[in-house]
């Protein structure tokens, strides 16, 4: 076995100068001689020292000729004393080789060429070929030599590495395996008598715990935790049971034109099956259509002609503001009360899916409905809310979304990443929403909206969305991260 013989050796002499010659005097195999030193070097029972050497080596081409002779000696051996014409030579010559044999042949003046090709010399000695069968056998040939059969590709550097090897300081003849298993019948053997044992690492992780894994989205400190703020708030949760919304209840009703690029089938998923909803409020909807046409209430309206199929169509919800809207158009169907409502659940949105996009996301949605509020209300429900997730430094800056007056994009100092980034979308809700409703004149709606994902990739460091929802989700990150998390 190579490991015996290279500690054997070391037993007697005092070092293995080159390990490459040591192979092939004890008919080993380089390569496996290189594995068995590095196994050892690990456990120092030797001391390697890399040795490198540059060589040169005869490539495909060069190896051919090596065995077959030069390309030029194959030509002029197949010409006869007498001479032979050019077209007859090339018969008799591989074609792969002719015109490489012919402009050498030329150069060194050994024939001559015209329609008849005919020898200039009578003998010729083959010196690539003695070449390289010396470069093969690792002779040294002159440098002149060596830059003459580099130019014609038959020859290439080569670095070999080696190691030269003295004892290590666990050296030992041979190597002793230390034991990692201990069972009763090895106490009971005996064979712990003479066995090594293999020291305790205290710093190998632990088998990972099998079992059930929250995912982050899921777990307490953001989608519970958002929860119980709301809660403690004094929110109520709506019903947001129903990824399948009108066309009516998730645009119409928010005074969203019928022409808004939003409706288009490049942002929104509209359904095949059931393709219409079955019913709509038709008093309001009459409402809905004269605000969109003609306005009312103060306002212009848009003045374009109202499609009632425009609003039957069906899709996927593309925010959860459309459960806004019902849960609004049902409050104004009773006596007035205050209420605040909030929600998070999922929505979709026709989108090219990148690193922080995907087709599908969760959203979470406030809103506070009184009378006479005001946007400096909305603010105050904004500070209130975002610190409450440990976000106290705000900044708002004037948005514009079909359905609120005045609009506002919500933006957060982020510590960690030292910017300011954008964390949600908030403002009134204008009165052409409200009024057909059947909302008093004087009740007003502050709102706003965020994703859920945008948090908790803060939260947890993720930068990628696609880790952290839909069907490319990192499984070893659910499973890693921490059961819960402490601070923000
Ligand atoms: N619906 C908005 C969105 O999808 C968010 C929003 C909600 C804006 C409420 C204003 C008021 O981005």
């Amino acid at each position: 076995m190579a490991e015996d013989a290279i500690l054997g050796f070391l037993e007697k002499q005092e070092e293995i100068s080159d390990s490459g010659k040591f192979a092939e005097e004890h008919g080993f195999d380089h390569n496996e001689i290189v594995n068995i030193i590095k196994s050892l070097n690990g456990f120092r029972l030797v001391d390697a020292q890399d040795i490198k050497r540059e060589r040169w080596v005869l490539t495909d081409e060069g190896k051919l000729y090596a065995d077959k002779g030069s390309p030029e000696v194959q030509l002029f051996l197949a010409i006869p004393p007498e001479g032979i014409s050019r077209e007859d030579l090339q018969k008799k010559v591989e074609s792969s080789i002719f015109k490489i044999a012919c402009s050498q042949a030329m150069k060194n003046k050994w024939i001559e060429m015209g329609k008849q090709v005919s020898r200039k010399v009578q003998n010729v000695d083959d010196r690539v070929k003695d070449l390289l069968i010396q470069v093969q056998s690792g002779e040294l040939i002159s440098q002149e030599d060596i830059e003459a059969l580099k130019k014609r590709k038959l020859i290439a550097p080569q670095t070999w590495k080696g190691y030269s090897l003295r004892k290590g300081p666990n050296y030992a003849p041979k190597r002793k395996k230390a034991a990692t298993d201990f069972t009763k019948e090895n106490l009971q053997r005996g064979d712990w008598k003479d066995w090594e044992l293999k020291e305790y690492n205290f710093e190998a992780k632990g088998q990972l715990a099998e079992g059930g894994h929250l995912h982050p989205l899921l777990k307490a400190h953001v989608r519970n935790r958002l929860q119980m703020i709301f809660l403690h708030m004094g929110f109520e949760e709506m019903p947001t049971n129903n990824f399948v919304e009108s066309s009516f209840w998730n645009f119409d009703a928010l005074f969203q034109p019928q022409q808004h690029p939003a409706r288009d089938s490049h942002d929104t998923f509209f359904l095949k099956v059931p393709s219409t909803t079955k019913e709509l409020p038709e008093d309001y909807v009459e409402r809905v259509k004269l605000v969109h046409e003609r306005g009312g209430y103060g306002s212009r309206g848009y003045v374009y002609e109202w499609k009632r199929e425009e609003a039957n169509k069906n899709l996927l919800r593309t925010h959860t503001t459309a459960v806004s809207s019902r849960m609004l158009y049902q409050l104004a169907q009773k006596p007035f009360a205050p209420k605040k409502y909030f929600s998070i659940d999922r929505v979709f949105r026709n989108e090219a899916v990148d690193r922080t996009h995907l087709a599908e996301f969760h959203q979470i949605e406030g809103l506070v409905c009184d009378r006479g509020l005001t946007l400096g209300d909305l603010i105050g429900v904004l500070y209130d809310f975002f610190s409450r997730l440990g976000m106290t430094k705000l900044k708002f800056k004037p948005a514009y979304n079909p359905y609120t007056e005045p609009s506002m994009e919500i933006f957060s100092y982020h510590e960690g990443l030292k910017k300011w980034v954008e964390i949600g979308n908030s403002g009134m809700f204008r009165p052409e929403m409200l009024l057909p409703m059947g909302l008093p004149e004087d009740v007003k709606v502050i709102a706003w909206g965020l994703s859920l994902e945008r948090p908790t990739m803060i939260l947890y460091g993720i930068d990628n969305i696609r880790d952290l929802f839909g069907h490319k989700v990192d499984l070893g990150l659910i499973k890693k991260n921490p059961i819960c998390r402490i601070g923000i």
